[in-house]
C-alpha cells in the first residue's frame, strides 16, 4: 500500500516528467509543491543566470527578491555550495535575506546535475519553525532532481 504522501510524490514527478517543456515543468513544480503541505506559505524558483539568481515563478506573496546575487541571501548560498539549506529559524541566520515578516523556517534546494552544474533552485518559505523535516527534504531534492533532468534534456 502506498502512502498518500508518496502517491503524491510520484504524482508530482510525473507532472514535471511529461510537462510539454521547461517552462511548464518549472511551472507545475512551484504549484505541485504549494499544493503539498499547509506549511508551505512562499514557493518559488529561481534560475542562475551568470552570477545572479533571477526568479522564474512563484507561488504566494509577491517577493521582493526576484535577483539574487550569488553571493547573497541563504539562495545565494545555496547555489554556491550545491547543497541544500535549512534554516529552522531564519532570525538567527545572518545570511537570511528577509522576504516576508512572517517567515520563520525556509528551505532552499538547488537544481544541480550529476557534473555539478546548477541551473537554479527551489526556495520554500513557511510562517511556521522548522517546518522543513526530512520528509520535506526528501521531496523537494526529488523535485530539483527532476527538474535538473529537464534542464539537461532542453540543454544544447
Ligand atoms: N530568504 C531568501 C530570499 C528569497 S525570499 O525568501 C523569497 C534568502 O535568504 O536568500
Amino acid at each position: 500500500m502506498t502512502s498518500p504522501d508518496l502517491a503524491a510524490e510520484r504524482l508530482l514527478g510525473r507532472v514535471i516528467d511529461t510537462a510539454s517543456d521547461l517552462d511548464e515543468a518549472l511551472r507545475a513544480a512551484v504549484f505541485g509543491l504549494a499544493a503539498t503541505s499547509d506549511r508551505y506559505h512562499w514557493v518559488g524558483i529561481y534560475l542562475l543566470e551568470g552570477n545572479t539568481l533571477v526568479l522564474h515563478n512563484e507561488d504566494g506573496k509577491p517577493t521582493p527578491h526576484t535577483r539574487i546575487p550569488l553571493s547573497q541571501g541563504l539562495c545565494g548560498a545555496a547555489a554556491r555550495e550545491r547543497q541544500t539549506i535549512v534554516v529552522d529559524d531564519v532570525r538567527q541566520d545572518p545570511r537570511y535575506l528577509a522576504c516576508s515578516p512572517e517567515t520563520r523556517s525556509e528551505i532552499v534546494v538547488p537544481i544541480v546535475d550529476e557534473r555539478g552544474r546548477v541551473f537554479g533552485e527551489i526556495d520554500i518559505d513557511s510562517d511556521e519553525p522548522a517546518a522543513f523535516g526530512p520528509e520535506d527534504r526528501r521531496l523537494v531534492e526529488m523535485v530539483a532532481a527532476a527538474l535538473a533532468a529537464r534542464f539537461e534534456g532542453a540543454g544544447p
